[in-house]
C-alpha cells in the first residue's frame, strides 16, 4: 500500500484493541479485519473471553488479553441465551472496563520516546455491554457487523415490517413478497415472536443493529496470509484434502452446516440418506454436537455399504481449503454468512438449506438476486434432497448456477485487487482509524 513517511509513523504509533464474539462465525471475520488492520501497519491487542478463546500461537502477530466471562456451564451451551448472558456479565462484573483502561495505560508506556497510542477498539456489533464499558475511558468504539449489508438493512426494517403487518408472520402469509425488500418473502424473516423465548430473540435483533455503525465486504481474502485454519476454533481434518484428490474434477458436493446450527435426529438420517442414494462423492462435515440433543451422533445402519466408499464424513474441514479444491462442484451450506462469502469467493454453486437468523435472508439473495444456487425449503426428506443434489451437479440449472458463479467469482476477486473496492474500505478505514 502507497503511503507518506508520515502516514507510516501515525500507522506504527497506532494500536487497535479487536473484541470478538466469541463464536467461530464471528471470531473469523474480526480476526481476519484485525489482520489486514496489522498488514497496514497498525498493532492489534485480542481482546476475548475465556470460553471460545482464540489459540495466541496461532496469530504471533497479535497481543491476547483474556477477559474473565463468568458465564455458568448451563448458558455456555445455548448460542443465543449466552449472548445475552456475556453481555450481562460484563456488564455487572467491570471486567472489560479495566481491561480497556489499563490497555490505554501500558499502550501510552509500551515504547520509550514513542508511545503506541490506542487509537480505537473494534467491537462484535453483538457486544454492547462492551461499548458501554468505554463509556468514560475517551477510546473510541468502531462497530463490525459481521454479517452481510443486506441482512443488516433488514434487520434494521422490522418496525416497518411490523407496521406494515408482515410480522408476526402466520401460515398464510408466509409466501408473501415482501415489496418493500425485494427479493425477499415473509418466510425469509427471522421471527423473534416463533422463538420459545420470544423477547430474548428481539433482544438479539436489537443487538445486532443498535451497536452497528458499518460494515465491510469479504474479509477472509484480504490479506494474502490468510487460511481458514487461523480463525479455526476446532481442529480441521487435513485427511480430506487427500481423499478429494483422489476425485474427478467437478465431482464432489461438500457438506457443511457451519459451527452452531443443529438438525433434529430425523432430519440428519433424511439428509444421510439423501447423499447416499444421490450417487454422488460428497464430503460431508458432521461437527460434535450436530444433532440436537445427542452427544455422539451415529449414521444410520447400512449407510456405510450404501455409500459405496463414494463418501466422506470428517469432524471439521479445513472449509476454505475444500470449497478451492478443483474436485469440488457444489457446496450444501446453511447460508451462513462466512460459508456463503467462502464459497463465492470460490465459484462454487450452492445447495442452500438457511435455518435461523440472518442464514434465511441470505439464502433468498443467494437464490434471487445472484441466482448461483438450488433452495431447498420444507420438511428436510430424503428424496427431495437427492433432487436438489441433481440439480446442482447435473441437469441444465447446474451448468446456469455454475456459469453465474464463475461470473461473480471473477467481480469478487476484483474487489480485492489493490485498487480494488474491498481494498480502499479497509484503507479508508485505516485513515479513519488513525485520525480518531
Ligand atoms: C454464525 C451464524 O450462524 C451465521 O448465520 C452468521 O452469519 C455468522 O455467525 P456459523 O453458523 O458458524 O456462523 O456459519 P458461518 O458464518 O458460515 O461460519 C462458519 C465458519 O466456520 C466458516 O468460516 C467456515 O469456513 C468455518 N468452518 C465450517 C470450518 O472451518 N470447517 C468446517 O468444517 C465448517
Amino acid at each position: 500500500m502507497a503511503g507518506t513517511g508520515g502516514a507510516d509513523s501515525r500507522r506504527a504509533a497506532a494500536r487497535v484493541v479487536v473484541f470478538p464474539l466469541p463464536f467461530q462465525g464471528h471470531i473469523s471475520p474480526m480476526l481476519q479485519l484485525a489482520g489486514a488492520l496489522h498488514a497496514r501497519g497498525l498493532a492489534v491487542t485480542v481482546l476475548h473471553t475465556e470460553f471460545n478463546a482464540p489459540d495466541p500461537a496461532r496469530h504471533l502477530e497479535f497481543d491476547f488479553v483474556a477477559v474473565p466471562d463468568a458465564i455458568p456451564e448451563t448458558v455456555a451451551a445455548n448460542g443465543i441465551a449466552k449472548i445475552l448472558a456475556l453481555n450481562a456479565a460484563m456488564e455487572a462484573s467491570g471486567h472489560v472496563h479495566g481491561a480497556l483502561a489499563s490497555l490505554m495505560a501500558s499502550a501510552s508506556a509500551e515504547r520509550e520516546g514513542e508511545p503506541r497510542r490506542l487509537a480505537c477498539l473494534v467491537i462484535d456489533s453483538t457486544l454492547t455491554a462492551t461499548q458501554k464499558a468505554t463509556a468514560g475511558l475517551g477510546l473510541p468504539t468502531l462497530v463490525l457487523h459481521t454479517g452481510s449489508a443486506a441482512c443488516f438493512r433488514l434487520f434494521r426494517s422490522y418496525d416497518m415490517l411490523h407496521d406494515k403487518g408482515y410480522l408476526p408472520s402466520t401460515e398464510s402469509n408466509l409466501d408473501m413478497p415482501i415489496e418493500e425488500l425485494p427479493p425477499l418473502l415473509v418466510r425469509d424473516l427471522f421471527d423473534p415472536s416463533k422463538l420459545p423465548n420470544k423477547e430474548i430473540g428481539q433482544m438479539i435483533l436489537n443487538l445486532a443493529t443498535e451497536t452497528t455503525t458499518n460494515s465491510s465486504g469479504p474479509l477472509h481474502k484480504l490479506i494474502a496470509s490468510t487460511n481458514g485454519g487461523d480463525t479455526s476454533l476446532l481442529d480441521q481434518d487435513h485427511s480430506c484434502i487427500e481423499w478429494l484428490d483422489s476425485q474427478a474434477p467437478g465431482s464432489v458436493l461438500f457438506v457443511s452446516f457451519g459451527s452452531v446450527v443443529h438438525v433434529t435426529q430425523d432430519e440428519f438420517t433424511e439428509i444421510a440418506w439423501g447423499l447416499a442414494n444421490s450417487g454422488k462423492p460428497f464430503l460431508w462435515v458432521v461437527r460434535r454436537g450436530l444433532v440436537l440433543g445427542v452427544e455422539k451422533q451415529q449414521l444410520p445402519d447400512g449407510f456405510e455399504s450404501a455409500m459405496e466408499g463414494r463418501g466422506k464424513v470428517i469432524k471439521w474441514a479445513p472449509q476454505q481449503e475444500v470449497l478451492a479444491h478443483p474436485a469440488v462442484v457444489g457446496f450444501w451450506t446453511h447460508s451462513g454468512w462466512n460459508s456463503t462469502l467462502e464459497s463465492i469467493y470460490e465459484g462454487v454453486p450452492m445447495l442452500s438449506r438457511p435455518v435461523f437468523g440472518d442464514q434465511l435472508a441470505t439464502g433468498r439473495y443467494v437464490a434471487d438476486t445472484w441466482k448461483i444456487d438450488v433452495l431447498l425449503d420444507g420438511v428436510l426428506e430424503r428424496g427431495e434432497i437427492e433432487k436438489a443434489i441433481t440439480r446442482v451437479m447435473d441437469e441444465n440449472t447446474g451448468v446456469e448456477i455454475r456459469g453465474r458463479a464463475k461470473e461473480l467469482k471473477e467481480k469478487v476477486r476484483m474487489c480485492l485487487e489493490s485498487s480494488g473496492s474491498s481494498q480502499q474500505a479497509v484503507d479508508k478505514l485505516v485513515d479513519h482509524i488513525l485520525s480518531l
